[in-house]
């Protein structure tokens, strides 16, 4: 076995671990919008060189408020998924049943938690910044394709967040320490979740040929490629307030979209694809789908 992850010990090391709302922020907290929120690994806003410092926290700020929004949109996918999986068994294993729903309420955990922030940012946001959406549509689009084209979608986001939050341990120690908070206390529960998915895809890819292994990989640069155009619709919308922010239309407006859209890439994407846990699952599945996962990468660095 290439991994010696078990529903009970991920239960146990969940229930460790578990935090409240308020241990990360509470209701009435406020941010600090004197700094930067997004780690500069993650937003790369101090690499966009036409923008002054103040212009670059702000669009900093801004990638900051889509984060927020885009784990508020993919969690909501990932809720109905682990229902799904998790229906059909509910009276077997006990240990799963538990690992499972325990993982199903921490992901609604984090949705609220996502919400409290995103209202603390428009509570000291100058303006309102637009969102690609609804998220039922976008999660309805993601969860029509086959499970474990999800299943494996899921487990790259889930690997992710251990990337974002050590980004934001490793940066500049100007972030707003309510983020590098959240980062790491949303890690601190996905490190569990990415355990469980992995069983997930296990059971899920149990008994498939090849042949059908290559179908589930295009179906996951399928929703890859779906997830890619919102990204790059989001990176338009954020341009749109940092334009009204700063009261001015930039001339390079294109150049600065296209270099957004790409560090979102590397975030919401890039980030995973490359986790080695998520290279050894696929390596499971198929040589062929390391390989293809892998010829992608170089375009969501
Ligand atoms: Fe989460
Ligand atoms: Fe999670």
């Amino acid at each position: 076995m290439y991994h010696d992850f078990k529903y009970e010990t991920a239960l146990a090391s969940s229930l460790r671990a578990q935090w409240q709302l308020d241990d990360v922020l509470r209701a009435d907290q406020s941010l600090d919008f004197s700094r930067n929120f997004m780690p500069e690994s993650l937003a790369r806003t101090a690499a966009v060189t036409s923008l002054n410092p103040f212009e670059q926290r702000i669009l900093n700020q801004i990638s900051a408020h889509q984060y927020l929004s885009i784990f508020g949109i993919v969690e909501e996918f990932i809720l109905p998924f682990l229902f799904d999986h998790a229906r059909p068994f509910l009276l077997g294993d006990d240990w799963r049943v538990r690992a499972l729903l325990n993982f199903a309420s921490e992901e609604a955990k984090h949705i609220h938690l996502f919400k409290r922030f995103h209202n603390a940012f428009v509570r000291g946001f100058p303006v309102e910044c637009q969102v690609i959406g609804p998220s039922e549509a976008i999660g309805a689009e993601v969860l029509k394709h086959d499970p474990l084209a999800v299943g494996l979608v899921i487990l790259m986001i889930e690997w992710m967040t251990q990337q974002h939050y050590l980004g934001s341990i490793r940066d500049d120690g100007d972030i707003d320490p309510l983020f590098k908070s959240l980062m790491k206390h949303h890690w601190m529960e996905e490190a569990q979740h990415a355990k469980l998915d992995t069983l997930i895809v296990d059971a899920l890819a149990k008994g498939r040929t090849e042949e059908q292994i290559d179908k589930v990989i295009d179906e996951f640069f399928e929703i890859g490629g779906f997830l890619d155009e919102g990204l790059k619709a989001q990176a338009g919308f954020n341009l749109d307030a940092l334009e009204k922010v700063i009261g001015r239309t930039l001339s390079d407006r294109d150049e600065i979209i296209a270099q957004q859209h790409q560090a979102a890439r590397w975030t919401y994407v890039g980030s995973g694809m490359v986790h080695e846990r998520f290279k050894a699952t696929l390596e499971t599945l198929s040589p062929r789908a390391v390989e293809r996962v892998a010829e992608a990468a170089p375009l969501f660095a």
